[in-house]
């Protein structure tokens, strides 16, 4: 059997999923077609991507996983979801994660001890989970920052701790940079468990994350410094990859979940 993909987003993340899953490289998947952003919506359409195909993969942003993920699911679709910051919003998390009768599936994205700390929240208990995340400056600006605060962000010669807080405080803040942070307190099972500290790193070349998870069952310490994506400099390369190895134990499970 064959397994039809249906693509939210052809940015870095999508695109890249798209050649992947075009060049052959996950036998037994099919990319069916990406749904277009915006209104002049031609071509393949999310009404299409219903009829066609079994599992739809969002690479499109927070707002896209509340538009198009509870439409996917009641209409019987897996939903793969990049966006994991979108989770943080109590009644979409439930929707998604509750209701059928498809289901809603989270990439391990652009983190690697995401599996060592579900098994301990599912076996014993997660006491504190932090993760200092940092990037280069340029790839932290965000619209809603004034003119100045830009500038000086684009100048700073040492890291600035640009945000503290919580899952929900850092994906309003800076929505395509800190999914991890979501995807920490999903496996962790508690949304105030994780405090992640966001910090603008001039001297940083790649994106790194540096997560400690302290757990019942063990000190987690994981620090992944990832390529940039050719795409977007501000987005990983590891992400897509992440993404095709989430659709091929969708398709064909191997009975291995390393
Ligand atoms: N889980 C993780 O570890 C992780 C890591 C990096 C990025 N992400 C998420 O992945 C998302 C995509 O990343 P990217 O680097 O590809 O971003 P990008 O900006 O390069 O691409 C986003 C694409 O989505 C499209 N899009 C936006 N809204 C849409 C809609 N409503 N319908 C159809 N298309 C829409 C845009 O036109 C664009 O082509 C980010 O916004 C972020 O939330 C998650």
């Amino acid at each position: 059997m064959v397994l039809k993909v249906a693509l939210i987003g052809s940015g870095a993340i999508g695109s890249r999923v798209a050649e992947l899953l075009d060049a052959g490289t996950a036998p037994g998947i099919e990319l069916a077609g990406v749904v277009p952003h915006g209104k002049t919506r031609t071509g393949f359409s999310f009404e299409e991507a219903m009829d066609v195909a079994d599992v739809v993969v969002e690479c499109a942003g927070v707002a896209a996983v509340a538009e198009f993920g509870p439409r996917s699911i009641s209409a019987g679709k897996d939903f793969l979801v990049t966006s994991i910051g979108a989770l943080c919003e109590a009644s979409l998390r439930k929707t998604l994660l509750d209701d059928g009768p498809g289901r809603t599936f989270l990439t391990t994205g652009a983190l690697g001890g995401l599996d060592a700390i579900t098994a301990a929240s599912a076996g014993g208990t997660i006491y504190r989970i932090t993760v200092e995340s940092r990037k280069l400056p340029a790839a932290l600006i965000q619209p809603w920052m004034d003119g100045e605060t830009k500038e000086s962000l684009l100048e700073a010669t040492r890291p600035v701790e640009l945000l503290r807080g919580g899952p929900a405080e850092l994906i309003k803040a800076f929505p395509k940079s800190t999914n991890v942070v979501s995807a920490l307190a999903l496996a962790a099972g508690d949304w105030d468990v994780v405090e992640a500290a966001l910090i603008a790193d001039p001297a940083a070349k790649q994106t790194t994350h540096h997560v400690l998870a302290e757990t019942s069952l063990g000190l987690f310490d994981t620090r992944v410094t990832n390529q940039a994506s050719l795409g977007n400099p501000a987005s990983s390369a590891l992400v897509p990859h992440a993404v095709v190895r989430g659709l091929r134990t969708l398709a064909n499970a191997n009975g291995s979940f390393i």
